[in-house]
C-alpha cells in the first residue's frame, strides 16, 4: 500500500503543471496560447518574463526533487524501493500532468530536480554546462539536449568511479525523454527557425 502511494504522490508532484497555474493565477493567461504552448520553465519566461519563468523553472525543479525526498518521509520508510523510481515517475507526471490534460512540459527543469536529489555534483555540473551552451547557442532547447548528453558522460564516469548504475540508467532514460520531447525543437533548429534567447 505504502509503495503505491509513494508512486502515486510522485507522479502527483510531478503532474502539478507550475507553468499553467502561475500563469492563470497571476498574469490571467493561459501559456499554452502563447509562444511554443509549452507549459515550461522557458516558454513562461517568453511568454510572461524573468519572474515568472525563474519562479516556474524552480518549482518544477523542485518537483522531482520532492518526489525523491519523499522516500525520507517517515511513513514510506518500510518501503524498499530504489529512489530512481519515484523520479522517474515524477518526470513522466511533468511530461503526462493530469492536472493539464496529460500535455506537459519536456522534462528537463523536473529530471535536473531527481538528480539534484540523487547526486547533486552531477546538478552542478549540468548547470554550468547548460549556461555554457545557453551562452555559445543561445538556444534554450539546445543546450537542454547538450546537457542530457553531458551529465549522461558524467553518470559513465560515475559508474567506473563508484560501481553505481543507476546515475546512469536514470539519466539515460531522462536523455531519451528530452530528445523525444524536443521533436519540434529538432525540426526548427534545423530549419533555423529556433528562437533565442537576447538576454545573455
Ligand atoms: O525546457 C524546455 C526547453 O528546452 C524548450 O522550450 O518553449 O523553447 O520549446 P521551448
Amino acid at each position: 500500500m505504502e509503495l503505491i502511494l509513494l508512486l502515486l504522490f510522485a507522479y502527483l508532484l510531478g503532474s502539478i503543471p507550475s507553468a499553467l497555474w502561475i500563469g492563470k493565477l497571476f498574469y490571467k493567461t493561459d501559456i499554452r496560447e502563447h509562444g511554443s504552448g509549452n507549459l515550461g520553465g522557458t516558454n513562461t519566461f517568453r511568454v510572461l518574463g524573468k519572474k515568472a519563468g525563474l519562479t516556474v523553472t524552480t518549482l518544477d525543479i523542485l518537483k522531482g526533487t520532492a518526489a525523491v525526498l519523499l522516500l525520507a518521509l517517515p511513513y514510506f520508510a518500510s518501503v524498499n524501493v530504489h529512489p530512481l523510481i519515484p523520479g522517474v515517475l515524477a518526470v513522466v507526471g511533468h511530461m503526462f500532468p493530469i492536472f493539464a490534460r496529460f500535455k506537459g512540459g519536456k522534462a528537463v527543469a523536473t529530471s535536473g530536480g531527481v538528480v539534484l536529489a540523487y547526486h547533486w555534483p552531477v546538478f552542478i555540473v549540468v548547470l554550468i554546462t547548460f549556461f555554457i551552451a545557453l551562452k555559445l547557442t543561445k538556444m534554450v532547447s539546445l543546450s537542454s539536449m547538450i546537457v542530457s548528453v553531458v551529465g549522461f558522460l558524467y553518470s559513465i564516469y560515475h559508474y567506473i568511479r563508484t560501481g553505481d548504475p543507476y546515475l546512469m540508467i536514470m539519466i539515460g532514460l531522462f536523455g531519451l525523454f528530452i530528445f523525444y520531447r524536443h521533436r519540434a525543437n529538432i525540426g526548427r533548429i534545423k530549419a533555423g527557425t529556433e528562437p533565442k534567447v537576447k538576454w545573455l
